[in-house]
């Protein structure tokens, strides 16, 4: 793969490499797509104030998280369409993640099974994220499969009720399932590397696009046929985190928490952490950057459930700007899919290997030697 010295490097290879409704898939937001940006914008409107002086020559970054030692502060988030940016994509993340020592989250739209993200992530971390529908009884196969697989933790996404307005991909000629199309056909035959080294090697292997792995036979398998996992969600609430907190083991982990009220109510639910999350600018336009609604949540609630922050980080001072505000850990969703697309294994890795040793410069910078010697007093 080409040489990259940031996350944004591996994004304009990415760009390059993928057919435009499948980079756009990856990269855009909602309606206006304000948010998209605004989860960048608010990460970088604030300083970091660095405190000079100090001896940082025993920097350490790894944080406890779940009585597990991660290295860095980070999570793989669940972004289930890994699979169609590089060959066997969720895989090569997962295996990154892995040799990096990163809990991986296996999204439940995904087109590998968990017994194989199991096995990869089974010493770093294995997570899985899921969604409740309609038939409640289909969503407690996935609870079960994953107990059985012993994933660590399980996130329930809350921030999708219906399906977003994603506009762009109707201009793509995108859709959810994806239906062949001429405008589809003709971006496909516009990237032949990717034509050649992702479809081509899925039409050996797999005779076409790869298939939904995780969802019960009810739900449908193909990504060009007919699926309804989404839409039907309306009707969650509550009472749903209640079973799920009686039926899951492990860790359960609420994605999508924006305001302070529902993270208390997390609590009073049992779960063991939130994710402060706008699902990457993805789903709601109209919604705060989650970095603006992370310190009335981590005031609220820090001290009696873990705390983790997503939306935006593609520096490793996004992620310490976040734990100086008090999440207890981070997540990424599209940095190692850049990563990926880049360069596979060795791509996503180098996603890992950027903020890794962002971070450490960021904290020798700040004046820090711990994530834990990190405040608000750092913050401008
Ligand atoms: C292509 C893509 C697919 C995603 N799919 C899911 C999903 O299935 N479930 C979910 O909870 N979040 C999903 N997300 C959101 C991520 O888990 C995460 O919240 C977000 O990407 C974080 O923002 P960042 O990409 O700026 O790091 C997805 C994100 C992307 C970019």
């Amino acid at each position: 793969m080409k040489p990259a010295w940031n996350v944004d490097d591996l994004r304009t290879q990415a760009k390059r490499r993928l057919p435009r409704a499948i980079f756009e898939f990856i990269e855009r937001g909602s309606e206006n797509e304000y948010l998209a940006r605004h989860n960048q914008d608010a990460l970088e409107r604030i300083r970091l104030v660095p405190h000079t002086l100090r001896d940082v020559t025993g920097r350490d970054s790894s944080i406890e998280l779940f009585g597990r030692k991660l290295p860095i502060p980070l999570i793989i988030g669940p972004t289930g369409t890994a699979d169609l940016l590089c060959h066997g994509g969720e895989s090569c993340i997962a295996t990154a993640a892995a040799k990096a020592g990163v809990p991986f989250t296996l999204a439940t739209s995904s087109t590998t099974s968990m017994d194989r993200i199991a096995e990869i992530a089974r010493d770093s971390g294995f997570w899985m994220q899921m969604y409740l529908w309609e038939r409640r009884d289909l969503s407690w196969q996935i609870v079960d499969r994953a107990a059985a697989l012993g994933a660590e933790a399980l996130i329930l996404t809350v921030d999708t009720p219906v399906w977003p307005n994603r506009e762009f991909n109707k201009h793509n000629g995108m859709a959810n399932p994806i239906k062949p199309n001429p405008t589809l056909a003709l971006d496909f035959a516009l990237h032949p590397w990717w034509l050649m080294r992702v479809m081509g090697r899925y039409m050996l292997t797999h005779g076409g696009l790869p298939k939904f792995a995780n969802y019960p036979k009810e739900i449908g398998g193909s990504v060009t046929g007919p699926v309804n996992r989404i839409t039907n969600s309306a009707s969650v609430n509550w009472d749903d985190v209640k079973e799920l907190r009686r039926r899951w083991p492990n860790r359960l982990i609420l994605k999508g928490i924006l305001n302070k009220d529902d993270a208390v109510l997390a609590v009073d639910h049992g779960v063991d952490g939130i994710v402060v999350s706008n699902h990457g600018a993805r789903n709601f336009d109209a919604s705060p950057a989650s970095i603006e609604v992370l310190p009335e949540i981590v005031d609220a609630v820090a001290n009696r459930i873990t705390v983790i922050f997503d939306g935006g980080i593609r520096r490793g001072s996004h992620v310490l700007k976040a734990m100086a505000i008090g999440a207890h850990a981070t997540i990424i969703g599209r940095a190692t899919l850049y990563g990926a697309a880049a360069g596979g294994t060795e791509g996503a890795a180098r996603a890992l290997e950027i903020l890794r040793e962002e971070i450490s410069t960021s904290m020798a910078m700040v004046g820090v030697n711990a994530m834990a010697e990190l405040d608000r007093g750092f913050l401008r």
